[in-house]
């Protein structure tokens, strides 16, 4: 059993950016620039677009964060919005989420130009995922696939599970593992709340991704011998001494004796989840998928 390390892999692609900035920046051009929009207070939410930016100026990259607070309209978000797509200096926009409740979360998803939409939810982009087209694919689906390439995991004709049909994980990640491409070919089954007989489907797959949200939730009942077993959980669980700890969707310790590779939880896909946000931004600096 193999322990895919993340946090390893997240590093390393880490270096391999931060060179390509430096090769920009000694052709005269500017660093890559992501913008983030930050709507009310939610602590995660804080602390995922900190961290966003801590990674920018780790790689090289500027970054600015624009804040509201829990009132804001939404015609004050599609209004900065407009602003930051018609900011040439700015290559990538993101909306963190959740929005306030009051804001409708597809208007300003709408409203972020699609061609610095490096979180990938906009319309065209997602779209083009489907079609297998170049795009900016989203984060955990491509951290997923990064890892999977980086380990030489033979996905090739496999059976893979993907535990969860969410917009941003689930059906995007089974989408690209059932592609024509390397990693790909799979042959994919999406199981959700209302499947049957999930055990048995899972106990067949080569691979399962668990993305439902629900801690622990895949036991050793159900993973074959051999399987490699991808871990997108992380539900926040308060431990005896009254401290957090984050717990994936899958039970590890029984899970992963019977496992070719497993990620923890954390230092799994979390790491390459912010990674992606990175790729995506060099990809927008550089207009490799829009002129
Ligand atoms: N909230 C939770 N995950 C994400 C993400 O990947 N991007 C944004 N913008 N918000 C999130």
């Amino acid at each position: 059993m193999q322990i895919i390390d993340g946090k390893k892999i997240a590093s390393e692609i880490k270096l391999e950016i931060a060179n390509e900035v430096r090769e920009i920046i000694s052709k005269g051009q500017r660093a890559p620039c992501l913008a983030a929009i930050l709507a009310g207070n939610d602590p995660a939410s804080e602390t995922y677009v900190n961290s966003k930016a801590k990674d920018c100026s780790e790689v090289g990259f500027t970054s600015k964060i624009y804040r509201f607070d829990e009132q804001v309209t939404e015609n004050e978000l599609i209004n900065k919005i407009k602003e930051i797509n018609a900011d040439d200096n700015i290559d990538g926009l993101i909306v963190q989420l959740p929005l306030p409740e009051h804001i409708s979360e597809s208007n300003i998803l709408l409203a972020v130009d699609y061609k610095k939409d490096v979180d990938g939810f906009h319309p065209q982009n997602a779209g083009r995922l489907m079609l297998g087209l170049p795009t900016y694919v989203s984060a955990t689906p491509c951290g997923i696939v990064e890892l999977f390439a980086r380990y030489n995991i033979e996905t090739s004709g496999k059976n893979c599970v993907v535990i969860g049909r969410s917009n941003i994980v689930g059906r995007p990640v089974a989408n690209l593992l059932s592609q024509r491409t390397t990693p790909g070919d799979c042959t994919v089954t999406i199981c959700h709340s209302r499947t049957k007989k999930l055990k048995e489907i899972c106990a067949n797959a080569d691979i399962i991704i668990a993305a439902l949200g629900v801690a622990e939730f895949l036991q050793a009942d159900m993973v074959k011998d051999g399987a490699v077993v991808i871990d997108v959980g992380i539900t926040r669980t308060k431990k005896q001494n009254g401290k957090y700890k984050l717990t994936g969707d899958v039970k590890f310790d029984e899970v992963a004796p019977k496992c070719s590779y497993i990620t923890p939880v954390p230092g799994g896909v979390g790491p390459m989840t912010r990674i992606a946000l990175l790729k995506n931004t060099l990809k927008a600096a550089k207009k490799e998928i829009y002129k």
